[in-house]
């Protein structure tokens, strides 16, 4: 039985997680902490407490108090945000990152930080990106997860923490809105979809990226928790995706249930040279052949159930 401490909760992957970990764990073996105060319970019932990454000291106080065993790393600053605000980026995502796995390693927890398709770069081969590759992102946010996977790579390979991690994809969820990345035009777009029947991307037509739905994402990081240790050669971290999409391709499988929908476009050159230094579509093998990594949405599944739990959550009651 895991006993988990989760930074960074209340945002778009910690709430569902929190909530899901909760149901698999137990109430009382899943505390959950961020920043600032929760606005409503959306990560279920159970222990909250205010973590700053950056207080090393507090957050080792709450492992010893609540006698944990696994740390779920989640606080950072996302691409679009860790861009406009490069300095504080390093501060959240890098300090924050060392003082989480230093108390991993006198604590003896095992520990979990995702890395991104971020951690890539222009010079990556952008088609089938291997697993080990050219990584030289050319964004902060790249940079701190670059730096993130080889920090986790060391405290395994020096210390002997348990560090396990996946470079995710852009991830698509209906509860929490994302946090300021390149991908959240694939979220935004279900929202105006219902509310507006139309929508201006600010990616350009033909960028492609991976994207993952975010039920698929939550059962990827339990399942590599729970994954046998032997097995584990590229720790930190698996190419995981589910599917390569440009905004048209998201658009279209959107008009199959709303017709009417229409896509414009308004670029937003900060995020579409992000996007543009990203690969394509990743090689997932590795995370299949050493966890048994297997997604169950593709876009259109993934399109049919985002209307259906938006449109009850937005009571737009369109007619799909
Ligand atoms: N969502 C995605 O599409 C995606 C894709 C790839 C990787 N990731 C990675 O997954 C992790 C979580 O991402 P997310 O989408 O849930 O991010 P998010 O922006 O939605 O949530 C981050 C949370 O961290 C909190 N936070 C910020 N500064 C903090 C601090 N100093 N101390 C404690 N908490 C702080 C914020 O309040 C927020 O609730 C990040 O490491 C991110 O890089 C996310």
């Amino acid at each position: 039985m895991k006993k988990i401490l989760i930074t960074g909760a209340l945002g778009q992957i910690g709430s569902e997680l929190t909530a899901r970990l909760r149901e698999v764990y137990g109430s009382q073996n899943v505390i959950a902490t961020d920043i600032r105060q929760p606005e409503f319970s959306n990560t279920g019932t159970g222990i909250f407490e205010i973590l700053d990454v950056t207080n090393q000291q507090d957050m080792e106080m709450l492992v010893e108090e609540y006698q944990l065993d696994t740390l779920i790393h989640l606080a950072a600053l996302l691409s679009a945000v860790a861009e406009a605000k490069p300095q504080l980026a390093w501060d959240v995502n890098m300090n924050g990152l060392m003082n989480a796995v230093e108390v991993a390693r006198v604590h003896g927890l095992q520990f979990f930080c995702p890395s991104s398709i971020g951690a890539f770069g222009p010079q990556t081969p952008k088609d089938h990106t291997p697993q080990v590759t050219i990584q030289r992102p050319t964004t902060m946010y790249g940079i701190t997860k670059i730096s993130g996977e080889l920090l986790s790579d060391y405290y395994f390979h020096k210390f002997g923490v348990d560090t396990r991690s996946v470079r995710f994809p852009g991830l698509i969820s209906y509860d929490t809105l994302p946090g300021g990345g390149t991908t959240d035009y694939a979220v935004d777009i279900f929202y105006e979809a219902l509310h507006k029947k139309t929508y201006a991307s600010f990616i350009a037509a033909g960028t492609k990226m991976d994207m993952m739905y975010m039920p698929d994402a939550i059962d990827a990081i339990i399942q590599l928790l729970e994954a046998d240790a032997s097995r584990l050669h590229h720790r930190n971290a698996y190419n995981i995706s589910a599917m390569s999409v440009a905004p048209e391709d998201i658009a279209r499988a959107i008009q199959k249930y709303l017709p009417e929908f229409e896509l414009t476009y308004a670029v937003d050159p900060v995020r579409q040279s992000i996007a543009e230094s990203w690969p394509n579509s990743l090689d997932v093998s590795c995370a299949v052949n050493e966890w048994g990594f297997s997604p169950k949405y593709d876009l259109d599944r993934m399109t049919k159930d985002m209307l259906k739990k938006l449109n009850k959550k937005l009571e737009t009651s369109v007619a799909l």
